[in-house]
């Protein structure tokens, strides 16, 4: 069954956390478009409307009104959301408010000593249940920081760029590879003084915020599921619109191009600073490919299906330097391993990242999802891509970040 159509996919979850945090801080009316339907967004969302902040939506557009901070009656509830806790503690930790972050079973479990360690050089004070959630910040004097980030990422880097807006003096960034970089695009559209040069990043403190004008393009995370599904089925012709291709985040698509994809670009143009356009996908024979630690920043969230792919391509795939896959909403080098394994694959798993040996046909078998949605998304498209019996559990975890996920992968399936 091929995969053929046009796609119009919500917005892009890194941006939509972002923008709504952004808009906060503004005390002018912002308006977002096209902002992502998940759960995860809608966990930030409602912990900014517990902090005082004015959300309305039409069926269009999310207006936020912000620009002052209430301390929040109760806790904060994060759900899933690594995005939300970590890039909210920074935020509230610049406006001076005390609150405490909770989440469910599995951010419970995600480390948060990456955000705490420099959070607390900053000045903050910050309690933790052994470097994890429950988190509770109080109000403090925080001052500027020159801090290399020890592991890329994203999450580390806006949290503490959110918390140097209220700090007394200048900070100073400087990432080993650079992850996405939407915080410091989105920065610039609200007026704060920030400059970003190769991987480091200099922002001043800022109480003055512009409000937000945005059309969030589309997830590149949510699309790389149907243009996998694509690429995987011959007779497909899929095209995705107005899909975000910034650099930081289009290494799946440069990775199925190592691999002997091609794809047509349409329309590429920049949309709020980032590079925008519509791809066109087609079925296509692959090769293996190595990816390695200077890789995986920009596929992170995608080398679930990447593994997929691979176990559909001739020769052999190795993913190195993804040690971080093992901290995401699941241990997802685990997730991915186990599940290939179960559906015929031979893949062995490493500390840091798998070898897949391809071409296998898949076969039919019992999927632990692990709550997880990236989990999910994979293991269904094996079974519309393999035609096989692949039984998945917990599949409503798709919610997180794509609810019609199922709805709209049948709309081009045909
Ligand atoms: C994100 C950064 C990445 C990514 C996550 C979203 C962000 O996490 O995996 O889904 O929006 O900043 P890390 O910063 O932990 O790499």
């Amino acid at each position: 069954m091929p995969a053929n159509g046009s796609l119009i996919l919500p917005g892009d979850k890194s941006i939509s956390h972002r923008s709504v945090m952004l808009a906060a801080l503004s005390s002018q009316r912002s308006k977002i478009a096209n902002i992502s339907n998940g759960e995860d967004v809608r966990s930030t969302i409602s912990c900014l409307i517990d902090c005082g902040i004015k959300i309305d939506f039409s069926k269009e557009n999310l207006f936020v009104t912000g620009g002052t901070f209430e301390q929040p009656a109760s806790d904060l509830d994060c759900g899933n959301s690594g995005t939300t806790m970590r890039l909210l503690i920074g935020l509230l930790a610049g406006q001076g408010i005390n609150a405490n972050f909770i989440g469910d079973k599995s951010l419970s479990n995600r480390p948060m000593d990456r955000i705490i360690e420099p959070l607390k050089r900053m000045g903050l004070n910050i309690k933790s249940n052994n470097l994890m959630p429950p988190i509770r910040i109080s109000k403090s004097d925080l001052k500027g920081i020159d801090y290399n980030i020890p592991i890329p990422s994203a999450q580390v880097k806006s949290s503490i760029l959110l918390a140097a807006l209220g700090a007394n003096s200048e900070t100073k960034i400087t990432e080993k590879v650079l992850s996405r970089d939407h915080s410091e695009i989105m920065f610039k559209n609200i007026d704060v003084n920030i400059i970003s040069k190769d991987r480091s990043i200099k922002v001043s403190p800022c109480d003055k915020f512009s409000p937000l004008n945005i059309h969030i393009p589309a997830d590149p995370s949510t699309a790389a599921f149907f243009i996998g599904a694509a690429v995987l089925m011959p007779g497909s012709k899929l095209r995705v619109i107005n899909l975000l291709l910034n650099d930081t985040r289009i290494g799946f698509l440069k990775a199925l191009e190592k691999m002997g994809c091609s794809f047509n670009y349409y329309n590429v143009h920049e949309e709020s600073g980032e590079k925008v356009g519509d791809i066109e996908v087609i079925h296509h024979k692959l090769s293996g490919i190595n990816i390695n630690s200077s890789d995986i920043p920009s596929i992170i969230d995608e080398l679930p299906m990447l593994a997929l792919i691979a176990t559909q391509a001739e020769g052999v795939t190795k993913v190195s330097g993804a040690e971080e896959l093992r901290v995401k909403e699941s241990d997802r080098i685990n997730a991915i391993c186990k599940n290939l394994k179960e559906v015929g694959s031979d893949i062995v798993e490493k500390s840091d990242g798998f070898i897949i040996n391809g071409a296998t046909q898949l076969k039919s078998g019992n999927i632990d999802t692990f709550n997880d949605h990236r989990i999910a998304m994979t293991f269904h498209i094996a079974s519309i891509v393999s035609g096989e019996k692949i039984i998945l559990n917990n599949t409503d975890c798709v919610d997180i970040s794509f609810p019609d996920f199922y709805k709209t992968l049948k709309s081009v399936i045909r």
